[in-house]
């Protein structure tokens, strides 16, 4: 992060580029690649798509707009953003929720960001398995059950570890300029080669096609919370990042583009998975494993498929720590400025959270599987209370806060660039703050515990 210092000594980002780059490099990851189509899949397809899509647009851009702009003003973590814009009120509490989701993500996401390790190597090392459909399924349950996943979600951990103390975050910054057009471009060949599946055309309908009469409370609240989570927002991490652009980062531009990108991306995924999920008999409402279990057989059908299957695994992999990076940052953040720690030990403890809740995720599939708490694993549980209620909540308050609270000038000079750009969008987004987006949120939470039928 560390690039250049700015007045007050705080890193900020030498690009607008690299502004971007890092902005997308946090949304795009597991979110979009593993997370889309096991969320599409359980959520009837073609009617979570369209829920999913309109929550980007109407509720996802205007979010990250307000984000940026809470962050950029105040260049400040998430409790100071609020306290700076609004002393002496209990604004600033809102940072709980959004150290609590960062520490909640960090666990469950470091467990399967460790499956991707394990694919990877096993893939390189020409042991996956691709056979049928019964090898693969016992392969993962191999992979996944018992003590091994909490090796490499320790591993995992440790390269995030690694990263945020040793200060490389610009070489991974660097790096990921240049893997993830990669991984774009190999998700774009993939894409390709879905179209030569015998089950193409089901599982495009399957996507596609949407069942309005699926749109049920928990299809509404499941792509609410995959649109914030994919999207890296309610949780202050977009707030946190934009901390770090340069004055003349342009926040509207950013936002479109981030948001364009990430949806982009898991559309793809869904046009790998279901294909190849339709072709080879599964049932797209496997849930968590599904893209884990049906990627092994796409690759089967590649000519040279262990070199394409180690190359994406590792991709996934770095996508992966760019998302984690930014996650942790949250808590680093906040230990840093608010907690006076270095930010060496910040990183430490941050750390040591997001260890104890992996291990803990890590072990939901084996020894603690019949631990549950409301009928969830520990791993299902961590996903659903940050990404379902956290972040929609963080989301809602963050709207309210900009949208009601801030000065409208500080709005309009963060858009702006204090008058050196137009930005004909001010109106329509702070209509949205104020309005659409607490109350779609609110509507959907009431509808989702059974208080409001739609
Ligand atoms: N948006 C990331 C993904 O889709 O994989 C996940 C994520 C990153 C969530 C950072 C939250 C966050 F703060």
């Amino acid at each position: 992060m560390t690039q250049k210092k700015n007045s007050r000594d705080r890193a900020v980002f030498a690009t607008r580029f690299g502004a971007i780059a890092t902005t997308v490099g946090s949304a795009v990851g597991l979110g979009n690649i593993w997370r889309f189509p096991y969320e599409a899949g359980i959520h009837g397809g073609g009617a979570f798509l369209i829920c999913y899509m309109a929550f980007v647009f109407l509720i996802g851009i205007p979010v990250i707009c307000a984000e940026f702009c809470m962050g950029r003003q105040t260049r400040s973590n998430i409790f100071g953003a609020y306290r700076k814009l609004r002393p002496g009120s209990p604004w600033y509490l809102a940072g709980y929720i959004g150290i609590l989701a960062s520490i909640l993500i960090l666990s469950f996401y470091s467990v399967v960001a460790g499956w991707t390790v394990e694919y990877c190597l096993t893939s390189a090392f020409g042991q996956l398995d691709f056979t049928d459909t019964a090898t693969g399924h016992r392969q993962f349950m191999e992979m996944t059950t018992g003590w091994r996943p909490v090796v490499w979600t320790v591993v995992f951990l440790l390269c995030n570890f690694i990263i945020l103390i040793g200060g490389v975050t610009k070489g991974i910054e660097r790096a990921s300029n240049i893997l993830m057009p990669l991984l774009f471009l190999l998700l774009v060949s993939f894409c390709i080669n879905s179209f030569t599946m015998p089950g193409f055309y089901e599982g495009l309908s399957f996507l596609f096609s949407p069942d309005f009469s699926k749109i049920t409370p928990s299809v509404l609240l499941g792509a609410l919370g995959q649109a914030f989570f994919s999207l890296s927002i309610g949780l202050g991490c977009m707030m946190t990042y934009a901390s770090y652009f340069n004055n003349n980062s342009r926040l509207g531009k950013t936002a479109m583009t981030t948001a364009l990108l990430d949806s982009m991306v898991a559309v793809l995924a869904g046009i790998i998975i279901f294909p190849a999920v339709f072709s080879f008999g599964l049932s797209p409402e496997a849930g968590p494993t599904l893209v884990f279990e049906v990627l092994p057989y796409i690759f089967s059908q590649l000519p040279a498929g262990v070199i394409w299957s180690t190359l994406f695994f590792l991709l996934l992999f770095l996508a992966s720590l760019t998302s984690t990076v930014s996650m942790s940052e949250i808590s680093i953040t906040y230990f840093c400025e608010e907690k006076k720690m270095s930010r060496q030990r910040a990183t430490i403890v941050s750390s040591l959270l997001g260890l104890a809740g992996g291990l803990v995720c890590a072990l939901s599939f084996g020894p603690l599987s019949h631990v549950t708490i409301c009928g969830q694993t520990f791993f299902s549980l961590f996903d659903y209370l940050s990404s379902n209620i956290c972040l929609p909540l963080g989301g809602m308050i963050c709207c309210v806060f900009v949208g009601w609270f801030v000065d409208k000038k500080i709005i309009r000079d963060q858009f702006t660039d204090r008058g050196k750009y137009r930005f004909p969008l001010l109106g329509v987004l702070v209509f949205c703050l104020k309005w659409i987006c607490p109350i779609a949120i609110f509507v959907i939470f009431l509808n989702s515990i059974g208080l409001l039928h739609l």
